[in-house]
């Protein structure tokens, strides 16, 4: 079976350090995810988690005036992208990530839209939180055979509460 989209209730910090382990799971061996959402959705929280499980150990801040912050670890390599100040995609040349991100190469991406195109493969996610009732959401878009695969085994973990 595969899922291509996948929309769990982020209620509180630890359901988002849950979708952080999954999805960090996933990107073992590299891979790229797309994050949208407004202001305070939750971007960088969620960046964290993923961070924080894959073996990262300096605190993570959002790069939003230095655009990217790299993590090299001794298995892995994350790049962590703010793209809030940047909106034309020959904007991004300047970071000169890896398109495609090589085996054990992830890409992290707030406000990362603007590079569906340069990335194929990839987990789009966008966040929502509901003004009033605060009510967090994330929708999972997964694009691309792999990645499809993965959104089924964190589907699953999902409804087992893995
Ligand atoms: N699942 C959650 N439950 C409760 N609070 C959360 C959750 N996720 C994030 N928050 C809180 O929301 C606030 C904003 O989160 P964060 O900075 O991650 O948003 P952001 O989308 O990166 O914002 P920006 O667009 O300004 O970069 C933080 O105080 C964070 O602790
Ligand atoms: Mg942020």
């Amino acid at each position: 079976m595969t899922t291509s989209h996948l929309e769990v209730i982020l209620g509180d910090l630890r359901a988002t350090e849950k979708l952080g382990s999954a999805l960090a799971f996933a990107v073992t061996n590299g891979g790229v995810i797309l994050l949208e959402g407004p202001l305070g959705s939750g971007k960088t929280t969620l960046v964290q988690a993923i961070c924080r499980q894959l073996g990262v150990t300096d605190s993570v801040t959002s790069p939003t005036y230095d655009l990217l912050h790299s993590y090299y670890l001794p298995h892995l390599t994350v790049h962590h992208v703010d793209g809030y100040r940047l909106l034309d995609p020959r904007e991004w040349d300047v970071l000169d990530l890896p398109a495609p991100p090589t085996f054990k190469e992830v890409i992290l991406a707030e406000w990362g839209a603007v590079l569906q195109e340069q990335y194929p493969d990839r987990l789009d996610i966008q966040l929502i939180c509901e003004g009033a009732t605060e009510v967090r959401h994330a929708q999972l878009r997964a694009i691309g055979p792999e990645w499809m695969r993965k959104l089924d085994a964190i589907a699953e973990g999902w409804r087992h509460g893995v």
